[in-house]
């Protein structure tokens, strides 16, 4: 078992969104090779948008489409139409824009007004498509995240149930300061992949990533500071604004 963990710190939001096109390339060509197939889990927000949309114009042509499979880490409780879902966001920023097979893509159906059934039927979904025995955790080849200045990441929010979750791969995360639930991977299917990127920019992020990356903090207050491949890589790619707290940065 064997965890990496890299900080790049990209000059600017170009360079960071640049970095990331290239590690999604990287694992799709690799993951391609060794297994035939990539299996690439998005995240949401709006940090992503730019990296989407870089890779629907100069990698379109790069990219293996054909044996790439979509997934999401976390959804917002609403249709796909909402402005707030993630899905569309990557729809319009990528998916639209790319030959993907639409049976290669895995949306989160969060228009379900049951939040647990939701979190459930995706669950089934990640085991029938993983081929996963009971108890087994699916192996993303590469898992997109972000984080909020709260220091959440997926729909992992401080404070909230889902950090306790180690049994379930997708739940319905009560989110009390929004006061709805979001659909979110666990830990455990975070931590079961082969490559975890988390993309982070600008100065509003700074003060959360250095607790995150440089403090002792517990992680319940800082979810994305749990983050960490039991058998895998990951990699932060920031770029200098939000590095600009972290000592390792001066
Ligand atoms: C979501 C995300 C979430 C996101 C962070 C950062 O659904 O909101 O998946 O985890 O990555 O909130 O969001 P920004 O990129 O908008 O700062």
């Amino acid at each position: 078992m064997t965890t990496s963990t890299e900080i790049r710190i990209l000059t600017t939001p170009q360079e960071l969104f640049s970095a990331a096109a290239d590690e999604v390339i990287h694992a799709a060509t690799e993951s391609v090779a060794a297994r035939g197939r990539f299996t690439l889990a998005l995240s949401g927000g709006s940090t992503p948008k730019s990296l989407f949309n870089l890779l629907a114009t100069n990698a379109r042509t790069t990219l293996p489409w054909d044996k790439m499979f979509f997934f999401w880490g976390d959804e917002r409780h609403v249709p796909p139409t909402d402005p707030d879902s993630n899905y569309r966001m990557a729809d319009e920023a990528m998916l639209s824009k790319i030959p993907v097979k639409p049976e290669n893509i895995f949306r989160i159906a969060a228009e379900n007004p049951d939040a647990a059934a939701a979190a459930d039927a995706y669950e089934k979904t990640l085991q029938k498509f993983f081929a996963l025995e009971p108890g087994q955790l699916p192996r993303f080849d590469l898992i997109l995240l972000g984080m909020g200045p709260d220091g959440h990441t997926a729909s992992l929010f401080p404070g909230s149930a889902g950090l306790q979750e180690h049994s379930r791969l997708v739940i319905a995360n009560w989110v009390e300061k929004f006061k709805t639930h979001r659909l979110s991977f666990t830990y455990p299917v975070l931590n079961a992949a082969a490559r975890i990127a988390f993309l982070v920019g600008g100065t509003n992020k700074a003060p959360t990533l250095h607790e995150v990356l440089e403090s002792d903090a517990p992680g319940d207050q800082y979810p994305a500071k749990l983050v960490h491949p039991t058998n895998g890589k990951l990699i932060w790619l920031l770029d200098r604004a939000a590095a600009s707290q972290l000592t390792s940065a001066v």
